[in-house]
């Protein structure tokens, strides 16, 4: 095992090792958790093993664990083992052992996180919104997980491919043809793209209502354009062009990057075949002129492959998506991030997949659709708000947050941090929370700087820097690293133990594709942080105690850090 693997995984594995030995035991009698404990009476790790051997030995919890630490010969990271309540077996970590690990973890630039995923891909689909129009809530909420969780696998090794699957295909783009020849307006186009196509997509799609005859104009072109006809080509690639230009300027405000832009159209070819092999292995049948997969058996209603009309479908199109990505990058997993009305389908176009053979791991995460109380967004509009709208808003607002408490900092530099500060309250807003709950955003919590918000955690970091810049000014020639880390006060040693999480944090962050898990650990950290400073003196304490807390305030600078990037959170030094 590693040097400096977290204690968590060093104790399972030795609490695991030393009841196999001493009890004899087989690989699966064995299920132990080995957990921090919640009170540091109880030492700072407990196992409930004794507990779960009962059966198994058929002896009482207390004495299974008192034979085991008669037997055992404690590893030297830990300090002691007691026996709690019924038969919990506790264990205190050494002091000496917490200080050599945070030491260690300074050299680390992955901060104790093991490279996992080395050798291995995974392809993460997000953001994804639909070529002319704009992006509604669910594509803003797919764009900000997509990416902590696309940052969170990159940390861990894994190669990502962020790959933004756009929906630029299908029949709405012989209405957009037609519409836009007869109504666009270039000026407005010019101004706000995605907003005109929109429009323009409206205005004929009303027309189409009553016009017969634009119907089937609109029919014509689709036709047209599926057949490769180079003037609606040229169109159709100008409408991605621009909405493409339109989702860039957000997505640099959220500094999301994607290494694919490939959309639905990109996968056109396959579809024939894809139905070929639905139909060779007998899972296709027709059903009122349309082909359809019947997934009773998997209590699922019946998945259209392709209409009466001969279209495609989404189902169909993710299905030769799927098969194209395993041929090209062989993919340990694919992972897609949407809101959750789309359950359903990726739960059928899962269970085809695996009918028809192909070999990969599809993982569907979804999240709930935030809520916004009435009048949260002067720009609302239905149910769609502008995305741009709100950043703008967010940043106005930390304007004035900034310019309040810095009101001497230049007014560049006050707008780059009402940048940063904006853009992370959303975002964090939006991680903090499991993704599966119903999310209310108000600005009062997404700005608020004492409670659990993006802001309080760049505060904390901030405040850490300044206390490291203090100690240069005042002790300019003198070099940490000379002094060694030392613990012994309770908080010393429940900020190191706290550090020394990180990994389990990411780790569990990434497993469970759940960033809010790292957004709780970081706010921990820096609650701890902030009892640590307050409770013991820094600058003032003996040198060496001194130099210690300083690198343990460095470390713990250091791991807000890196997990506030891995949110996509920016971490500015001065606030
Ligand atoms: N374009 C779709 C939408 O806006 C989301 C696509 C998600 N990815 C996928 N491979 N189906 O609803």
């Amino acid at each position: 095992m590693r040097n400096f693997a977290p204690f968590d995984e060093r104790l399972s594995v030795w609490t695991a090792d030393t009841m196999k030995t001493l009890f004899g035991l087989g690989e699966s009698d064995i299920k132990l958790g080995v957990s921090p404990t919640n009170n540091e009476k109880f030492g700072d790790y407990q196992c409930n093993a004794a507990m779960e051997l009962t059966k198994v030995l058929k002896k009482a919890p207390r004495q299974i664990a008192q034979e085991f630490i008669d037997a055992a010969k404690r590893p030297d990271f830990v300090e002691k083992i007691d026996i709690a309540g019924p038969g919990f077996i506790n264990f205190t970590l050494s002091n000496t052992a917490l200080a050599e690990h945070i030491q260690s973890l300074e050299s680390d630039p992955y901060l104790g996180v093991e490279q996992v995923g080395q050798g291995q891909t995974v392809i993460i689909d997000y953001s994804s919104p639909n070529v002319a129009k704009p992006m509604h809530i669910g594509h803003i909420r797919s764009t900000v997980i997509g990416n902590a969780i696309d940052r969170l696998y990159r940390f861990l090794g894994y190669k990502v491919i962020a790959d933004n699957h756009l929906g630029d295909w299908g029949t709405q783009f012989g209405l957009m043809m037609v519409g836009f020849r007869s109504f666009v307006d270039e000026e407005a186009l010019a101004k706000a793209p995605v907003e005109e196509l929109e429009r323009v997509y409206v205005a004929s799609y009303n027309q189409s209502k009553e016009d017969p005859s634009w119907r089937e104009k609109a029919k014509s072109e689709l036709v047209k354009l599926q057949q490769g006809d180079p003037e609606n080509r040229a169109l159709w690639e100008r409408f991605i062009k621009l909405s493409i230009e339109e989702f860039n300027t957000i997505y640099d405000r959220l500094d999301v990057k994607f290494d694919l832009y490939r959309g639905e159209s990109f996968y056109n070819d396959r579809l024939p075949k894809i139905i070929q092999s639905l139909e060779n292995k007998g899972l296709a049948t027709e059903s009122d002129g349309a082909l359809i997969v019947d997934l009773e058996e998997e209590g699922m209603p019946v998945c259209i492959v392709r209409k009466s009309d001969g279209g495609y479908n989404y189902a169909t199109t993710d299905l030769a998506t799927v098969e194209a990505r395993i041929e090209e990058f062989s993919p340990e997993r694919i992972v897609y991030v949407t809101d959750e009305r789309q359950q359903l389908h990726f739960k059928q176009f899962f269970t085809i997949a695996k009918k028809l053979g192909m070999k990969a791991n599809l993982v569907h995460v979804w999240f709930g659709l935030m809520r916004l109380p009435e009048a949260t967004f002067s720009t609302r509009e239905g149910n769609v708000i502008k995305l741009a709208a709100l950043l703008d808003e967010a940043e106005v607002r930390s304007l004035e947050m900034v310019k309040s408490s810095s009101p001497d900092m230049p007014e560049e530099q006050q707008k780059d941090l009402a940048r940063a500060i904006g853009i992370g309250a959303i975002k964090y807003t939006d991680l903090s929370q499991n993704p599966q709950s119903l999310v209310t955003f108000t600005w009062e919590k997404a700005l608020n700087m004492e409670g659990n918000s993006g802001p309080y955690l760049q505060y904390a970091y901030a405040r850490i820097s300044s206390v490291s810049d203090k100690y240069a000014t005042k002790y300019p020639d003198t070099h940490l690293d000379q002094y060694p880390i030392t613990i012994e006060h309770e908080l010393e040693r429940r900020i190191a133990i706290k550090i020394s999480r990180f990994p389990v944090a990411i780790r569990a962050a990434a497993e469970n594709y759940r960033p809010n898990i790292l957004a709780d650990y970081l706010y921990d950290l820096a609650q701890i942080y902030s009892s640590f400073y307050q409770n013991v003196p820094f600058l003032k304490a003996d040198e060496g105690i001194r130099e210690s807390r300083i690198r343990l305030c460095r470390s713990t600078a250091a791991v807000l850090r890196q997990g506030l990037n891995l949110l996509g959170i920016e971490t500015p030094e001065r606030i």
